[in-house]
Protein backbone atom coordinates (compact mmCIF):
# COMPACT_ATOMS: atom_id res chain seq x y z
CA UNK A 1 0.00 0.00 0.00
CA UNK A 2 2.40 2.50 0.72
CA UNK A 3 4.47 1.82 -2.55
CA UNK A 4 2.24 2.84 -4.69
CA UNK A 5 0.14 -0.14 -5.30
CA UNK A 6 -2.66 1.57 -2.80
CA UNK A 7 -5.92 -0.71 -2.45
CA UNK A 8 -5.98 -0.66 -6.18
CA UNK A 9 -3.22 -3.44 -5.60
CA UNK A 10 -4.92 -4.98 -2.84
CA UNK A 11 -8.19 -5.24 -5.30
CA UNK A 12 -5.98 -7.21 -8.19
CA UNK A 13 -4.88 -9.64 -5.86
CA UNK A 14 -8.60 -11.16 -6.16
CA UNK A 15 -9.07 -12.04 -2.85
CA UNK A 16 -11.44 -13.78 -1.21
CA UNK A 17 -11.89 -11.55 1.50
CA UNK A 18 -10.07 -8.47 2.15
CA UNK A 19 -7.05 -7.95 4.70
CA UNK A 20 -8.08 -7.34 8.36
CA UNK A 21 -6.89 -3.95 8.20
CA UNK A 22 -9.93 -3.16 5.85
CA UNK A 23 -12.63 -4.60 8.49
CA UNK A 24 -14.47 -1.51 9.41
CA UNK A 25 -16.18 -1.48 13.25
CA UNK A 26 -19.98 -1.82 12.42
CA UNK A 27 -20.63 1.62 13.31
CA UNK A 28 -18.25 2.69 10.43
CA UNK A 29 -20.20 0.48 7.98
CA UNK A 30 -23.45 1.50 6.01
CA UNK A 31 -26.01 0.07 7.85
CA UNK A 32 -28.37 -1.18 5.38
CA UNK A 33 -31.44 -1.59 7.04
CA UNK A 34 -31.60 2.48 7.65
CA UNK A 35 -31.34 3.04 4.08
CA UNK A 36 -34.29 4.68 2.83
CA UNK A 37 -35.41 2.95 -0.78
CA UNK A 38 -37.49 5.62 -1.77
CA UNK A 39 -36.39 8.85 -0.55
CA UNK A 40 -34.61 10.94 -3.70
CA UNK A 41 -32.63 13.75 -3.47
CA UNK A 42 -33.36 16.79 -5.43
CA UNK A 43 -32.50 17.27 -9.32
CA UNK A 44 -32.76 20.82 -10.35
CA UNK A 45 -32.69 22.13 -13.45
CA UNK A 46 -30.31 25.01 -13.98
CA UNK A 47 -30.77 26.13 -17.34
CA UNK A 48 -32.31 29.25 -16.24
CA UNK A 49 -30.56 30.18 -13.28
CA UNK A 50 -33.00 34.13 -13.21
CA UNK A 51 -36.21 31.95 -12.45
CA UNK A 52 -36.87 32.70 -8.82
CA UNK A 53 -38.03 28.94 -9.05
CA UNK A 54 -34.68 27.59 -9.17
CA UNK A 55 -33.33 29.87 -7.02
CA UNK A 56 -35.86 28.88 -4.26
CA UNK A 57 -35.12 24.61 -4.94
CA UNK A 58 -31.67 25.34 -4.70
CA UNK A 59 -31.36 27.14 -1.50
CA UNK A 60 -34.59 24.85 -0.05
CA UNK A 61 -32.75 21.63 -1.17
CA UNK A 62 -29.86 23.56 0.94
CA UNK A 63 -31.75 23.95 3.69
CA UNK A 64 -33.63 20.68 3.73
CA UNK A 65 -31.19 17.99 2.43
CA UNK A 66 -27.29 19.69 2.10
CA UNK A 67 -27.19 17.69 -1.12
CA UNK A 68 -28.81 17.60 -4.27
CA UNK A 69 -28.38 17.02 -8.24
CA UNK A 70 -28.22 20.06 -11.21
CA UNK A 71 -28.31 18.95 -15.09
CA UNK A 72 -28.31 21.33 -17.22
CA UNK A 73 -25.33 23.41 -16.02
CA UNK A 74 -23.90 23.90 -18.62
CA UNK A 75 -20.60 22.17 -18.24
CA UNK A 76 -19.70 20.30 -21.49
CA UNK A 77 -20.42 16.39 -21.38
CA UNK A 78 -17.01 15.99 -23.33
CA UNK A 79 -14.72 18.28 -20.20
CA UNK A 80 -16.96 15.71 -17.66
CA UNK A 81 -16.04 12.72 -19.32
CA UNK A 82 -12.32 14.14 -20.08
CA UNK A 83 -11.61 13.96 -16.38
CA UNK A 84 -13.03 10.50 -15.81
CA UNK A 85 -10.89 9.43 -18.57
CA UNK A 86 -7.80 11.26 -16.90
CA UNK A 87 -8.13 9.48 -13.56
CA UNK A 88 -8.64 5.99 -14.63
CA UNK A 89 -5.60 7.28 -17.06
CA UNK A 90 -3.73 8.28 -13.19
CA UNK A 91 -4.72 5.00 -11.63
CA UNK A 92 -3.65 2.61 -14.28
CA UNK A 93 -0.34 4.00 -13.96
CA UNK A 94 2.62 1.51 -12.83
CA UNK A 95 3.09 1.44 -8.87
CA UNK A 96 6.57 3.13 -9.79
CA UNK A 97 4.81 5.99 -11.62
CA UNK A 98 2.31 6.31 -8.64
CA UNK A 99 4.63 6.64 -5.83
CA UNK A 100 6.22 9.62 -6.82
CA UNK A 101 3.36 11.37 -5.76
CA UNK A 102 3.27 9.47 -2.25
CA UNK A 103 3.35 12.62 0.79
CA UNK A 104 7.26 11.43 1.42
CA UNK A 105 7.49 11.81 -2.35
CA UNK A 106 5.98 14.37 -3.46
CA UNK A 107 7.60 17.52 -4.27
CA UNK A 108 4.79 19.66 -3.24
CA UNK A 109 3.04 19.37 -0.33
CA UNK A 110 -0.55 20.35 -2.79
CA UNK A 111 -0.20 17.07 -4.17
CA UNK A 112 -0.09 13.64 -2.30
CA UNK A 113 -1.60 10.26 -3.01
CA UNK A 114 -2.84 8.36 -0.65
CA UNK A 115 -4.98 4.98 0.42
CA UNK A 116 -7.91 6.30 3.28
CA UNK A 117 -8.74 9.58 4.57
CA UNK A 118 -5.65 9.69 6.96
CA UNK A 119 -3.79 6.33 7.12
CA UNK A 120 -1.52 7.71 9.75
CA UNK A 121 -4.42 7.68 12.05
CA UNK A 122 -7.18 5.43 11.01
CA UNK A 123 -7.83 2.56 12.72
CA UNK A 124 -9.19 0.56 9.68
CA UNK A 125 -8.50 1.66 6.30
CA UNK A 126 -11.22 2.75 3.86
CA UNK A 127 -11.32 0.80 0.72
CA UNK A 128 -10.14 3.70 -1.26
CA UNK A 129 -6.95 5.62 -3.13
CA UNK A 130 -6.71 9.37 -4.21
CA UNK A 131 -4.93 11.82 -5.68
CA UNK A 132 -5.55 14.83 -3.66
CA UNK A 133 -4.72 18.48 -5.64
CA UNK A 134 -4.69 21.62 -3.54
CA UNK A 135 -4.84 24.56 -6.66
CA UNK A 136 -2.44 27.31 -6.49
CA UNK A 137 -1.74 28.55 -9.71
CA UNK A 138 -1.88 26.91 -13.22
CA UNK A 139 1.79 27.01 -13.62
CA UNK A 140 2.58 25.42 -9.93
CA UNK A 141 -0.48 22.71 -11.63
CA UNK A 142 1.40 22.23 -14.68
CA UNK A 143 4.87 21.84 -12.94
CA UNK A 144 4.03 19.48 -9.93
CA UNK A 145 0.78 17.42 -10.74
CA UNK A 146 0.59 14.12 -12.98
CA UNK A 147 1.15 14.99 -16.84
CA UNK A 148 -0.97 11.74 -17.08
CA UNK A 149 -3.84 13.45 -16.15
CA UNK A 150 -2.78 17.47 -15.54
CA UNK A 151 -4.87 18.75 -18.60
CA UNK A 152 -8.08 17.59 -18.59
CA UNK A 153 -7.97 18.26 -14.63
CA UNK A 154 -6.92 21.72 -15.11
CA UNK A 155 -9.48 22.11 -18.04
CA UNK A 156 -12.47 20.34 -15.75
CA UNK A 157 -11.25 22.83 -12.54
CA UNK A 158 -11.77 25.67 -14.81
CA UNK A 159 -14.74 25.01 -16.30
CA UNK A 160 -16.73 24.19 -13.11
CA UNK A 161 -15.90 28.03 -12.08
CA UNK A 162 -18.85 29.14 -13.44
CA UNK A 163 -21.48 27.13 -12.33
CA UNK A 164 -19.92 26.91 -8.78
CA UNK A 165 -20.29 30.73 -8.52
CA UNK A 166 -23.71 31.05 -9.98
CA UNK A 167 -24.30 28.82 -7.24
CA UNK A 168 -22.81 30.33 -4.72
CA UNK A 169 -24.99 33.97 -5.54
CA UNK A 170 -27.96 31.77 -5.77
CA UNK A 171 -27.22 30.36 -2.13
CA UNK A 172 -25.97 33.59 -0.99
CA UNK A 173 -29.04 35.77 -2.04
CA UNK A 174 -31.39 32.47 -0.64
CA UNK A 175 -29.81 34.44 2.81
CA UNK A 176 -30.53 37.82 1.96
CA UNK A 177 -27.42 39.27 0.70
CA UNK A 178 -28.20 40.48 -2.88
CA UNK A 179 -24.53 39.91 -4.99
CA UNK A 180 -21.62 37.98 -4.46
CA UNK A 181 -19.18 41.06 -3.79
CA UNK A 182 -20.89 42.56 -1.39
CA UNK A 183 -19.21 39.59 0.78
CA UNK A 184 -16.01 39.33 -1.34
CA UNK A 185 -16.04 36.55 -3.78
CA UNK A 186 -12.70 35.23 -2.65
CA UNK A 187 -14.21 34.21 0.91
CA UNK A 188 -16.51 32.03 -0.50
CA UNK A 189 -14.57 30.53 -2.97
CA UNK A 190 -11.08 31.36 -3.11
CA UNK A 191 -9.37 28.30 -2.70
CA UNK A 192 -9.78 24.80 -4.79
CA UNK A 193 -9.17 21.17 -4.27
CA UNK A 194 -9.66 18.65 -6.47
CA UNK A 195 -9.44 15.22 -5.69
CA UNK A 196 -9.13 12.26 -8.37
CA UNK A 197 -10.73 8.96 -6.12
CA UNK A 198 -10.78 4.98 -6.94
CA UNK A 199 -12.72 2.82 -5.06
CA UNK A 200 -11.64 -0.47 -6.47
CA UNK A 201 -13.48 -4.03 -6.84
CA UNK A 202 -14.42 -5.22 -3.27
CA UNK A 203 -14.59 -9.02 -2.24
CA UNK A 204 -16.59 -7.39 1.15
CA UNK A 205 -18.56 -4.32 0.77
CA UNK A 206 -20.75 -5.46 3.73
CA UNK A 207 -17.55 -5.15 5.75
CA UNK A 208 -15.44 -2.08 4.91
CA UNK A 209 -16.41 1.00 3.74
CA UNK A 210 -15.21 2.98 1.11
CA UNK A 211 -15.51 6.73 2.23
CA UNK A 212 -16.38 6.44 5.49
CA UNK A 213 -19.05 9.17 7.39
CA UNK A 214 -17.66 12.60 7.18
CA UNK A 215 -18.63 15.60 6.46
CA UNK A 216 -17.13 17.93 4.09
CA UNK A 217 -14.95 21.27 5.31
CA UNK A 218 -15.60 23.25 1.89
CA UNK A 219 -18.15 25.93 1.14
CA UNK A 220 -19.36 23.52 -1.19
CA UNK A 221 -18.66 20.42 -3.11
CA UNK A 222 -18.87 19.87 -6.58
CA UNK A 223 -19.09 16.09 -7.28
CA UNK A 224 -18.91 13.75 -10.34
CA UNK A 225 -19.36 10.38 -10.05
CA UNK A 226 -19.30 7.62 -12.77
CA UNK A 227 -22.15 5.32 -13.02
CA UNK A 228 -21.40 2.91 -10.58
CA UNK A 229 -22.95 4.27 -6.93
CA UNK A 230 -22.56 3.72 -3.64
CA UNK A 231 -22.54 7.54 -2.33
CA UNK A 232 -25.37 7.32 0.71
CA UNK A 233 -26.04 11.06 2.38
CA UNK A 234 -27.67 10.87 5.85
CA UNK A 235 -31.14 12.11 5.27
CA UNK A 236 -30.96 15.25 7.57
CA UNK A 237 -31.98 15.62 11.43
CA UNK A 238 -32.73 11.68 10.90
CA UNK A 239 -30.72 8.17 11.33
CA UNK A 240 -31.65 6.98 8.15
CA UNK A 241 -29.49 6.83 4.84
CA UNK A 242 -30.17 7.40 1.10
CA UNK A 243 -28.45 6.54 -2.10
CA UNK A 244 -27.55 9.07 -4.45
CA UNK A 245 -27.89 7.65 -7.58
CA UNK A 246 -25.77 8.58 -10.25
CA UNK A 247 -26.92 10.78 -13.16
CA UNK A 248 -25.75 10.90 -16.66
CA UNK A 249 -24.24 14.18 -16.80
CA UNK A 250 -25.73 15.86 -13.84
CA UNK A 251 -23.03 17.08 -10.78
CA UNK A 252 -23.89 16.54 -6.98
CA UNK A 253 -23.64 19.59 -5.35
CA UNK A 254 -23.87 19.42 -1.62
CA UNK A 255 -23.19 22.28 1.20
CA UNK A 256 -19.73 21.62 3.32
CA UNK A 257 -19.55 22.70 7.12
CA UNK A 258 -17.81 26.74 5.83
CA UNK A 259 -21.22 27.55 4.25
CA UNK A 260 -23.34 25.96 6.94
CA UNK A 261 -20.82 27.88 9.67
CA UNK A 262 -21.49 31.45 7.37
CA UNK A 263 -25.43 30.65 7.44
CA UNK A 264 -25.48 30.33 10.73
CA UNK A 265 -26.88 26.71 10.39
CA UNK A 266 -29.53 27.47 7.40
CA UNK A 267 -27.72 25.50 5.04
CA UNK A 268 -26.95 21.89 6.20
CA UNK A 269 -23.35 20.16 5.51
CA UNK A 270 -24.70 16.79 5.87
CA UNK A 271 -23.01 13.75 6.86
CA UNK A 272 -21.69 11.02 3.86
CA UNK A 273 -20.35 8.35 2.98
CA UNK A 274 -19.21 5.68 0.06
CA UNK A 275 -19.36 1.98 -0.12
CA UNK A 276 -17.39 0.29 -1.94
CA UNK A 277 -18.47 -2.34 -5.28
CA UNK A 278 -18.11 -5.77 -5.40
CA UNK A 279 -18.11 -5.62 -9.51
CA UNK A 280 -17.02 -2.69 -10.51
CA UNK A 281 -14.03 -0.04 -9.71
CA UNK A 282 -15.75 3.09 -8.94
CA UNK A 283 -14.36 6.59 -9.25
CA UNK A 284 -15.20 9.91 -8.62
CA UNK A 285 -14.21 13.57 -9.05
CA UNK A 286 -15.05 16.13 -6.18
CA UNK A 287 -13.67 19.58 -6.13
CA UNK A 288 -14.16 21.39 -2.85
CA UNK A 289 -14.25 24.94 -2.82
CA UNK A 290 -13.06 26.97 0.20
CA UNK A 291 -12.81 29.75 1.76
CA UNK A 292 -8.88 31.26 1.85
CA UNK A 293 -6.97 29.51 4.61
CA UNK A 294 -6.07 33.09 5.77
CA UNK A 295 -10.00 33.75 6.38
CA UNK A 296 -12.22 34.08 9.56
CA UNK A 297 -15.42 31.96 8.59
CA UNK A 298 -18.21 32.41 11.13
CA UNK A 299 -21.71 33.65 10.97
CA UNK A 300 -21.91 36.25 8.28
CA UNK A 301 -23.19 39.85 9.78
CA UNK A 302 -25.73 39.65 7.54
CA UNK A 303 -27.56 36.80 8.82
CA UNK A 304 -26.32 37.92 12.94
CA UNK A 305 -28.33 41.26 12.07
CA UNK A 306 -31.47 39.57 11.94
CA UNK A 307 -31.15 39.13 15.57
CA UNK A 308 -30.49 35.44 15.76
CA UNK A 309 -28.03 33.82 17.99
CA UNK A 310 -24.81 32.72 16.21
CA UNK A 311 -24.33 28.83 16.47
CA UNK A 312 -20.76 29.22 15.50
CA UNK A 313 -18.12 31.23 16.70
CA UNK A 314 -15.22 32.65 14.49
CA UNK A 315 -12.41 30.54 13.67
CA UNK A 316 -9.20 30.78 11.25
CA UNK A 317 -9.76 28.74 8.39
CA UNK A 318 -6.58 27.23 8.13
CA UNK A 319 -6.83 25.99 11.25
CA UNK A 320 -10.28 24.69 10.60
CA UNK A 321 -8.86 22.43 7.87
CA UNK A 322 -6.07 21.49 9.80
CA UNK A 323 -8.67 20.37 12.46
CA UNK A 324 -10.27 18.62 10.08
CA UNK A 325 -7.49 16.40 8.43
CA UNK A 326 -5.33 15.77 11.90
CA UNK A 327 -7.67 13.46 12.44
CA UNK A 328 -9.40 10.04 10.85
CA UNK A 329 -13.15 11.12 9.79
CA UNK A 330 -15.58 10.36 12.51
CA UNK A 331 -19.37 11.92 11.03
CA UNK A 332 -20.21 15.48 11.80
CA UNK A 333 -17.49 16.10 14.28
CA UNK A 334 -15.59 18.54 12.35
CA UNK A 335 -17.89 21.13 12.76
CA UNK A 336 -17.50 21.35 16.80
CA UNK A 337 -14.53 23.08 16.38
CA UNK A 338 -16.78 26.31 15.54
CA UNK A 339 -18.65 25.62 18.44
C1 LIG B 1 -16.51 11.82 -0.52
O1 LIG B 1 -17.42 12.57 -0.21
O2 LIG B 1 -15.54 11.61 0.23
C2 LIG B 1 -16.52 11.10 -1.83
C3 LIG B 1 -17.83 11.08 -2.50
C4 LIG B 1 -17.90 10.07 -3.59
O3 LIG B 1 -16.93 9.38 -3.88
O4 LIG B 1 -18.98 9.94 -4.16
FE1 LIG C 1 -17.24 14.23 1.08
Amino acid sequence: INEGYGVKGVSELNLKTIPELFIQPVNRRLDTTKVLPDELIPVIDMSNCEDPNVIKSICEAAEKWGFYHIVNHGVPLSVMEGVKDATHKFFELSSDEKKKYLSRNSPTKNVRLLTSFNPDVDQAYEWKDHLSCFYVSDEEALEFWPSICKHQVLEYLKTCDLVVKTLLKLLIKGLGIPTLHEINEPFLMGSKRINLNYYPVCPNPELSIGASGHSDVSTLTVLLQDETGGLYVRKFGSDSWVHVPPIMGSFTINIGDALQIMSNGRYKSVEHKVVANRYENRISVPIFVNPRGSDIIGPLPEVINNGEKALYKQVLYSDYVKHFFRKSTNGKDTVDYAK
